[in-house]
């Protein structure tokens, strides 16, 4: 179970977002317009598989969180970094219309959403709604659910993290059938993928000819009844975000469930094992990605909860996260380049094992600017 005693003080969280920003300059100025996944030996640049494309709105998104910080408090380099930022988001523009990936949350609300937000040009926001829309095109009548990139039958619960652009767009546009569908999608996430206990499963599979649910599986986490933990925290943040736009006691409901769970289950340091139930030799390998992401998705929730010492838990349980990611940084190893160690991509495919990911970097950037604060 979490103690959640320990917050970081304002220096400690000062410290790793200097730590962040040089580490980021670093990638920018070494790797000129290279769009990193994960790290090999704390190397950024290899030849190591991807298997999908989902990473790519992280680091605009991390560019223009600092750009926002540094032009705040005046800072003298802001113009480089909002120069930064708009030259790695722009070339994702094409990626509206990208078909093969349920990714379209990640890679557009990250760097897109918060480009619009700074600057209120409409063009960005047509960018957000044409990905939404592109989105809500996996979406299978037979099942109800947006499928993932692996097949027809197949759900996965990190597409809640990604749903919430379908929400953006329908509110935008006004636009009922794109609503219906994300919450058609996440009612079916709720009732398939969410466990009684509030954990999770990674994956659904369906019957394509009936739209009967068949069973709860996995591709990332150890075993199909298993609860991998970053499904867990992508619930946590997106059943969140699913209830801040539509206010439905039920998601909130789940995103508390989720929350709960991982407040249980997870060691006091608030840095939960790659899969809860995976075998004990195996389970002292952390996944911090999955912590950042909690940590962030805890200060979403904790600022949504409509009872505030809930809402005091949920923020206080972040920033003791957050204090603990901030042990955890690469920043004693000068060679390493990312910014967040022991991380984990794919372990069964040996992929980004107790390395740095570009997911774990972004969602530590955004819980480090929620605890830092204006
Ligand atoms: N594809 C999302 C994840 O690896 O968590």
């Amino acid at each position: 179970m979490i103690e959640f005693q320990t917050l970081a003080g304002q220096n400690v969280l000062r410290d790793a977002y200097g730590f962040a920003r040089r580490q980021l300059r670093r990638l920018v100025e070494t790797y000129p317009d290279f769009y990193p996944m994960y790290t090999m030996q704390g190397r950024w640049k290899h030849s190591g598989e991807a298997w999908t494309h989902w990473c790519d709105g992280f680091l605009p998104g991390m560019l223009w969180i600092v750009y926002a910080r540094e032009a705040e408090a005046k800072a003298p380099d802001a113009r480089w970094w909002r120069e930064q930022a708009i030259r790695y988001s722009k070339p994702l523009e094409p990626r509206k219309l990208d078909r093969d990936v349920h990714d379209l949350g990640f890679i557009f609300m990250s760097p897109y959403y918060r480009w619009y937000r700074l600057t209120n040009d409409p063009t960005l926001k047509a960018v957000l709604m044409e990905a939404g829309n592109t989105l809500a095109l996996r979406f299978r009548e037979r099942g109800e659910y947006l499928r993932s990139f692996v097949s027809e039958d197949s759900l996965f619960i990190d597409i809640m993290m990604n749903v919430g652009i379908i929400y953006y767009a329908a509110l935008e546009r006004e636009d009922a059938r794109l609503m219906d569908i994300a919450n058609r999608h996440s009612l079916t996430s709720r009732r398939v993928l969410v466990r009684g206990d509030g954990s999770t499963a990674h994956e659904g599979l369906f019957d394509l000819e009936t739209g009967a649910f068949l069973k709860q599986t996995t591709h990332q986490g150890y075993r199909g009844d298993s609860c991998w933990s970053r499904g867990l925290a992508w619930a946590l943040y997106g059943f969140s975000t699913c209830y801040g736009y539509t206010r439905d006691p039920r998601f909130l409901q789940t995103a508390q469930a989720c929350a709960d769970f991982y407040i249980e289950r997870t060691p006091a340091d608030g840095v939960p094992p790659w899969d809860y139930d995976a075998p004990p030799e195996s389970r002292s390998q952390v996944d911090t990605s999955a912590a950042a992401i909690a940590a962030a998705g805890l200060f979403r929730l904790g600022g949504l909860s409509p009872d505030s010492a809930k809402g005091l838990l949920y923020d206080n349980v972040a920033r003791h996260i957050v204090a603990s990611l901030c042990r955890n940084l690469a920043q004693p190893d000068a060679e390493w380049e990312g910014i967040l160690k022991a991380g984990v991509y794919h372990i069964h495919k040996k992929l980004g094992v107790n390395e740095s990911v570009m997911w774990g970097e972004y969602f530590l950037m955004e819980a480090l600017d929620a605890a830092l604060g204006d």
